[in-house]
């Protein structure tokens, strides 16, 4: 019997049909195993900018900071994406709650739902078997560092690559934890042969290595790591890399995972985490029922266990996921084009599926 404190940030596009269901998932997950959540849902990004004109406002931050997990949707919104004028964006909502609450962690598992390789662009032998945990740093590098600016009347554009010791040592000593419960392989992705920053993060991984004997350590550029991911998935156990190289490369795994739609994150730190899908706000479906909120679901799975350390609850969740594609039910974006029009569900009616199932397991 547990009491907690859930904020749902919906956020832009198809985030709060997603998050509808993520909320719905954990309420009967409350309800079967006997624990009280609360829900609160906040704005973030372009529809706190439309009501506040602040994309992340202090009421949000606020209730994220005295809640014991957050799930989040997603934010963005294309009528920001080519207009450079637009100082307020809501990108900044998502980068300042990651800053404010010092989530410098993220947590992105790539798992083959073997039912899904054939949704994949990849060949299915390629893909079978893969299981890769990326370790993102997600509050540094050329995301967060300084300057970042226009000079030169406009002409020239500055962004920042920065990292400081500190910054590479937390999160490294992060992912060799996270290889000691696994395969004790660590890749760290850097570019080392051009960047300053990429060298640091090398020694000072190699440093922290020294107290991880056990784990073999492989250093690998971007652009190889880009390409051997897509070539042999399966030599990856855990990776360890920057914020920017870390956000490309996971879009990059997602077509290991079968879908964009599938894939789960984990935000931490020091205090509460965030919880969401790696996909983004899609507009082209929103409100259109379209989306797949399994993604979302499966972020739910990540809050239970890592937050809230409840493994049976996070695996009722994990099962009922599996269940309905083992089912044979499919979103759009995860459909063949051998699955039967029938088991080809909207978002509401693939989310109600899992919720069915969650009860099914737990009454019997
Ligand atoms: C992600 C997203 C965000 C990021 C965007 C929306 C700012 O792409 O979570 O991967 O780049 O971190
Ligand atoms: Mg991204």
């Amino acid at each position: 019997m547990a009491n907690k404190n859930i904020v749902i940030l919906g956020g832009d596009g198809i985030g709060p049909e997603v998050t509808a269901w993520g909320n719905d998932v954990l309420k009967n997950i409350a309800d079967a195993f006997g624990h009280t959540f609360s829900f609160q849902n906040h704005l973030i990004g372009h529809a706190a900018i439309e009501a506040t004109g602040n994309p992340l406002p202090d009421e949000t931050l606020d209730a994220c900071k005295a809640a014991d997990a957050i799930l989040l949707g997603a934010v963005g919104h294309p009528m920001y994406d080519n207009d450079p004028s637009k100082k307020v964006r809501p990108e900044q909502g998502l980068l300042k709650i990651r800053k404010s609450l010092g989530l410098y962690t993220n947590i992105r598992p790539i798992q083959i739902f073997d039912e899904l390789a054939h949704a994949s662009s990849i060949k299915p032998e390629i893909l079978m078997g893969s299981d890769i945990l990326f370790f993102r740093e997600l509050t540094g590098g050329i995301y967060f560092g300084e300057p970042r600016e226009r000079q030169e009347d406009g002409e020239v554009a500055v962004d920042t690559m920065r990292y400081s010791k500190m910054e590479v040592r937390r999160i490294a000593e992060k992912a060799f934890d996270a290889a000691m419960t696994r395969r004790k392989i660590l890749h760290s992705i850097d570019k080392a042969n051009v960047l300053e920053s990429s060298r640091l993060w090398r020694e000072t991984v190699n440093e922290v290595a020294k107290d991880y004997p056990e784990v073999k350590l492989v250093h690998m550029f971007i652009d190889n790591a880009a390409m051997q991911l897509i070539k042999d998935p399966k030599q990856f156990d855990v990776v360890v890399t920057g914020n920017m190289f870390g956000d490309i490369l996971t879009d990059e795994a997602s077509q290991i995972a079968g879908s964009l739609g599938m894939l789960a994150s984990a935000s931490v730190g020091d205090s509460v985490g965030i919880y969401e899908p790696i996909h983004g706000s899609a507009p082209d479906i929103a409100g259109q029922n379209k989306a797949n909120p399994l993604a979302t679901i499966l972020s739910t799975a990540l809050l239970l266990d890592i937050s809230f350390g409840m493994k049976e609850e996070s695996q009722a969740v994990i099962d009922a996921v599996d269940a309905v594609l083992k089912d044979g039910f499919r979103t759009a974006d995860i459909a063949e084009s051998t699955t039967p029009k029938d088991k080809i569900l909207g978002t509401d009616a693939i989310g109600q599926q899992v919720v069915d199932r969650i009860k099914a397991a737990v009454a019997s």
